[in-house]
C-alpha cells in the first residue's frame, strides 16, 4: 500500500475538476476530500460514490448499470480515515464519507460451472460434483461480512454443505452477484455462482409449480397480449402517461383480495 493510501497528505491540493456542469456546485455545498485510487478528489459531501466518482471526471464505461442497487456491477472497497478495516458497499448506493480510500472491483474472476439445468439431478451431491471447493471453505465469514446486501453468505454454504438447497436459495434470494464474497474468501470459492445454482435448481425443481403462472406464460405464447402491446409500443409519450395516469387503481385500503377491476380483459 503507497503512503497515499494510508493517511491523507494534508499538503495535497484538492483535485480541481471542469468537466462540464459536474464542476458547478449548489451554492453552499459543503465538500469532503475523498480518495479514488490514491488521488484526492474534493466532492459534494451528499453524492454516492458513484456519482462523486463522476463530479471528480471519472466516466463508468464498465462497473455501472442499474444504478439502483440491483444489478451488482458497483462492487466497492474502501477504507476510512483512521479506520484499520475494509469496508464494503455499492458504489450506486453508498454516500462518500470524508477522507474515503476507495477502489472499484467491478469484477472480480471466480470459476463457474457449466451445466445443463435440463439435464442436472437435482441433488446437493450434483452441486458438489459442480462445485467441489466447497468443502474448502474455512468458516471465516468474510463473505458475510463483505457482502453489501446483508446476504448470510456463510449460513447459505452451510446449508449447502449439509445438502439443504432450499434453505441455501431462501438465504441468497438478495444476492446481486456482484462478486465481493469471492473477493475475500479464503478458501477461494466462488460462493455466488454456487448459490445461483443452487437457486436454478430450487426455482425449477423442488418449489411448488404456481398454476396460474404456466397459465398466463401459455397465454402470453399463444398471442393473447401481442395486440394491446402493438398498439402500446407505438403510443407517444404523452399517450403513454396519460393512460398510466388514467389507469385503474387498486384503493390503498381494498381488503386484501376483494378488489377487481372494471375492465378484466388482459386479466
Ligand atoms: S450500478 Fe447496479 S448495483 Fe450499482
Amino acid at each position: 500500500m503507497s503512503d497515499a493510501q494510508t493517511a491523507p497528505a494534508k499538503s495535497t491540493p484538492a483535485q480541481q475538476v471542469a468537466t462540464g456542469d459536474r464542476a458547478i456546485l449548489p451554492e453552499g455545498a459543503k465538500t469532503i476530500p475523498i480518495y479514488v485510487m490514491g488521488k484526492k478528489y474534493e466532492v459534494p459531501e451528499t453524492l454516492t460514490i458513484m456519482k462523486a466518482m463522476e463530479f471528480a471526471g471519472f466516466k463508468f464505461l464498465r462497473g455501472c448499470g442499474c444504478r439502483g442497487g440491483i444489478c451488482g456491477a458497483c462492487p466497492t472497497v474502501y477504507r476510512k480515515e483512521g479506520d484499520y478495516k475494509l469496508h464494503f458497499g455499492l458504489a450506486c448506493q453508498t454516500v462518500v464519507e470524508p477522507n474515503m480510500y476507495l477502489a472499484q472491483i467491478p469484477f472480480y474472476p471466480a470459476n463457474r460451472a457449466g451445466y445443463s439445468l435440463d439435464e442436472i439431478e437435482p441433488t446437493a451431491e450434483a452441486i458438489f460434483a459442480l462445485y467441489p471447493e466447497l468443502f474448502r471453505c474455512v468458516a471465516c465469514n468474510n463473505c458475510t461480512k463483505a457482502c453489501p446486501m446483508g446476504v448470510q453468505v456463510l449460513d447459505y454454504i452451510s446449508a449447502l454443505k449439509q445438502g439443504d438447497i432450499a434453505k441455501a436459495a431462501k438465504l441468497s434470494f438478495d444476492c446481486i452477484q456482484c462478486g465481493l464474497c469471492a473477493s475475500r474468501c479464503m478458501g477461494e470459492l466462488p460462493q455466488y455462482h454456487i448459490a445461483q445454482l443452487a437457486r436454478r435448481i430450487y426455482g425449477k425443481y423442488i418449489q411448488p409449480h404456481a398454476d396460474h403462472l404456466a397459465k398466463r406464460v401459455a397465454e402470453i405464447e399463444s398471442g393473447k397480449y401481442d395486440e394491446i402491446l402493438g398498439k402500446l409500443t407505438e403510443m407517444s409519450k404523452d399517450e403513454l402517461a396519460k393512460l398510466y395516469k388514467e389507469r385503474e387503481r387498486e384503493p390503498d385500503l381494498a381488503p386484501l383480495g376483494t378488489w377487481m377491476p372494471q375492465d378484466t380483459q388482459y386479466l
